[in-house]
Formats: C-alpha cells, structure tokens, sequence
C-alpha cells in the first residue's frame, strides 16, 4: 500500500534515515588512543581548507552522540547512516586493536537500538590511518586492501550480533580522484601514476572485506556506496556525445562495471593502459561478488561538450564553458550553495539504469541532500525551503522509480546536522539540523520538521503525529 503526501509516494515500509561520516562530525581527533588519520593531517597544514577549518572538534559527537540520537528519535527517523574511523579501531590501520575505539562505536550502536534506530555503519568513509599512507602510500598499495579487510573483521567480530547493514567503502572515486589526482582531499598527491591503482585496490579491499563479513556473519547484508552521476552532453555533437559517455566511463562505470560485470569499462580502461595496476587471477572475481545492496549517493549531474585539447578524454564540463563564456546556465534551474545544479531527473534516470543495465539490485539511496545558505532568525526558526523542496522532489522521484520497479528501499538524508563539508570546511551546511560549532547547540530546521512529518505520514497513523513545530504559510510543507 502506498500513501500519498504532498509530490511523495512511498511504500509504507520505506526505510527513512539521516547520514553521517565520523571525521566529519565526530570531533575527539586524538581522544582514547586514536591513531592521526590522513584528514587529521591534511587539514593540520595550512592553506589547505577553507578558513583553516579543521574537524579536531567538529560537531563533537565523540563526546556526546545522545543528544542527536534522541533528536532522529523525535524526527521518527527509521535508521541512522554513520563511519566508523579505522584510526580509532586499529591506530596503525593494521595489527593492534584500540579497544576504546571499538568500545566507542559498542556504545553507539547500543544507544541507536536502545532508541529504535537501525544502525547502517559504513567502514570506510575517506579517513585513511595516516600510518598507511606513511608506510604504504595508502591504497595506491595492494596491500592496503588486506589491511582494510582485517580492519573491517575485527569492527564486525565486535558489533556483527547488533549490525545487519553493512557498507564498505564511501565513494571509492572520490577518495581517489580528489585525495591523489586532483590533491584537494586529503592525502592531498597529484599522481596520474596512483589514481587507477587506488581505484582497483580500493574495490579489492571491498572484495576482501565482503568475503570476511560474510564468513564472519552469513545473514548480514553488505555493499557499497556510490557517488553515481549521470551525464549530459552539452550540444548536439558527435563529438559532445562521446564526452558525455567518456564522463559516464570515468566516473559510473569506473565502478559499476567491475561491481556488476567483473571488468572495467572500455574503450576507457583501453585508453589508459600506461596507468593500469597490476590486477591478479581472481581480482575481479572477489571484487563482482553479488552485492545485497547498491548505495547511491546523488546530488547533481554533470553537462559535458568535447575539447580536443584536453588530453586522452576530451572532456569539458559546462561549468567551466559557463565560466569562460562559451556557455550559459539555463534559465529557472536552482543551484546549490555548492554550486551543484538541482537535477531531480537524473536521480530517476540513474535509478532506471541501474535497474535495466545492472539487473535491478537492491539500492539504498544512502546520501542526497543539498547546502544552501541558512540564517537563523532571531526566534531560532530556520526556514530552509529550497532544502524542503530539494528533499521532496527527490524524494518524490525515488517513489516513481519504485513504482516502475526499481527496487529501492530507503533514503538518507545527508545529513542529520551540519558538519564539517572537507575542504570547504564549517562553510557548506547540508543538515536538516543547524549546528552553532560555537556552542554545539542544535536546533532543527523546518526540512527537519517537514521530514519527520513526511516519515509519520507515509508510515501511516500507528506512530502518532508529529508534534513538532509546524510550518506555517501556504507553502506545500503545509499539507503535511
Ligand atoms: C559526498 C560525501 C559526503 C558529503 C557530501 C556532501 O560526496 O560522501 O561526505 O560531503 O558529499
């Protein structure tokens, strides 16, 4: 049975959840035994994030996660998205074990079930130990991945009787092409030589670590989120065609197609030949090992037109031809305070695909959210519209991408609360929470109060009304 709220359909039994990621709102960077990570690192340097932010402290949940658990509790949040940090687990990122870490994320996931939350921890979430980057330049080493596999047993052997969901790695592409390509994440390496490298070692660590949970706990269900993007092409040529499908190979299918078909994808992965890792007997196999779930994190899309002086790819995105001059943003399309195009379509495109070019698995929308610039009135209302409208109308496709049979389950917010967005620093507030870094004072946003009336609703009436604060105005939140 379906219900109807506003633009949003959804089954009933839709999972309603919030993300996070541990370096990005945890805080106690070196509290309890932690391990240094590459972020602790990274943003140490200066000039490196934006008002030489750093997450020492960030949204401190490290010290106290309560209050935020019992806030998605009132929210009548189904399920909490959340990292764990290797560094705190295993320090060195291999071998000895911080038992205060783990005692740490034990405690977590007690208060999440104690409160009705289903914890979804995800083991990977770009915080690499900085003891492996020093010793093993990170995973642009095979044997990272091992290590990643061990780490990822040693948090299952502790929390695997009170976790089912399990997600390996956050955004392998990201990790790769921003922190050892394009250096704006943490490590921070611009090395055409280790991009592919940190590519297959990553997807191999998530082989690795799918076989260990598994043998470890034989019902839990596991898999990997994806940044996925679908793209455009700018004009009408040939030429602008195949940018937009190199775009796709370097980034969707980059991951995609080693996952769902045990290869990656060509002519891309033909073109760059000089740049391969060394791949191994069984290398694909582990990596296209059945997932229970696919994660798909979705924000944009990207527009790209052909340039030939762009070596190997050709590619060049609108964005930058709106810079320069060569093109303009269409009239009536919202951006985000990222920058970000709000294009609810290319989620419902992207759902489709995966449905017809990737045997329709099962996906968690496990990140879709968007910064906008946020004032709090002098009442401590904050009323974030084009938050609201960018929840519902994404939400909204998600319902009609199920109703065609897509098998999508559930959606996270990112995030909760605002947190520390990488190199941008405190700047970028995605939460449905406001969070005064000052003060860590929280107060919830009306996308907040929208959302939780919207999970009350398609729930159906057995769980009460929402009692927060209503929205007042004759703005579509109000059907609610
Ligand atoms: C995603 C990241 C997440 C957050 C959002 C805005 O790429 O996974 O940590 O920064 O973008």
């Amino acid at each position: 049975m379906t219900h109807a709220v506003t633009h949003v359909e959804l089954p009933s039994d839709f999972l309603f959840g919030a993300a996070t990621s541990a370096y990005q709102i945890e805080g106690g960077w070196d509290a309890d035994g932690k391990g240094p990570s590459i972020w602790d690192r990274f943003t140490h340097r200066p000039g490196r994030i934006r008002n030489g932010d750093t997450g020492d402290t960030a949204a401190e949940t490290y010290r106290n996660f309560q209050t935020d658990i019992d806030m998605m509790r009132a929210l009548g949040l189904d399920a909490y998205r959340f990292s764990i940090a290797w560094s705190r687990v295993m320090p060195d990122g291999r071998g000895r074990v911080n038992d205060k870490g783990l005692d740490y994320y034990d405690r977590l996931v007690d208060a999440l079930l104690a409160k009705g939350l289903i914890p979804f921890p995800t083991l990977f979430h770009w915080d690499l130990p900085q003891a492996l980057e020093d010793d093993k330049g990170g995973f642009v080493h095979r044997d990272t991945a091992e290590y990643f596999a061990d780490y990822a047993a040693a948090v299952v052997r502790r929390l695997g009787d009170r976790v089912d969901h399990w997600t390996t790695l956050n955004e392998p592409w990201v990790h790769a092409t921003m922190g050892y390509l394009i250096g704006v994440h943490a490590p921070g390496r611009r090395d055409p030589w280790a991009y592919l490298r940190v590519v297959h070692h990553q997807l191999l660590g998530h082989g690795l670590a799918m076989a260990r949970i598994r043998a470890l706990r034989p019902t839990a269900r596991v898999g990997i989120a994806l940044n996925l993007t679908p793209f455009y092409q700018a004009g009408d040529s040939p030429h602008d065609r195949e940018a937009a499908d190199t775009g796709d190979q370097l980034l969707n299918r980059l991951f995609l197609d080693p996952l769902f078909r045990g290869r990656y994808p060509d002519p891309l992965w033909g073109k760059m030949r000089l740049f391969h890792p060394r791949i191994r007997p069984g290398d694909m196999d582990l990596i296209a090992q059945p997932l229970d779930f696919l994660g798909v994190n979705y924000y944009t899309r990207s527009v790209l037109r052909y340039h030939r002086l762009v070596p190997l790819l050709h590619l060049w995105p609108k964005e930058l031809g709106m810079i320069a001059g060569v093109d303009r943003g269409p009239s009536g399309v919202t951006y985000t305070a990222m920058g970000w195009e709000v294009y609810p379509a290319g989620l419902f495109e992207t759902l489709l695909r995966l449905k017809k070019e990737y045997g329709n698995p099962t996906i968690y929308i496990t990140e879709n959210g968007a910064a906008f610039l946020d004032t709090v009135e002098p009442g401590g209302r904050i009323r974030d519209e084009e938050r609201r409208a960018f929840l519902e109308q994404h939400l909204a496709v998600t319902g009609a991408a199920a109703r065609v049979g897509v098998d999508v389950r559930g959606y996270f917010v990112w995030s909760i609360i605002d947190n520390f967005e990488w190199a941008y620093g405190f700047d970028k507030r995605f939460g449905l929470v406001h969070v005064d870094f000052a003060t860590q004072q929280r107060i919830i946003k009306d996308s907040g109060h929208w959302y939780a009336r919207l999970i009350r609703a398609v729930h159906g009436a057995e769980n009460g009304a929402y009692e927060g604060r209503g929205t007042q105005g004759p703005d579509s939140s109000s059907h609610l």
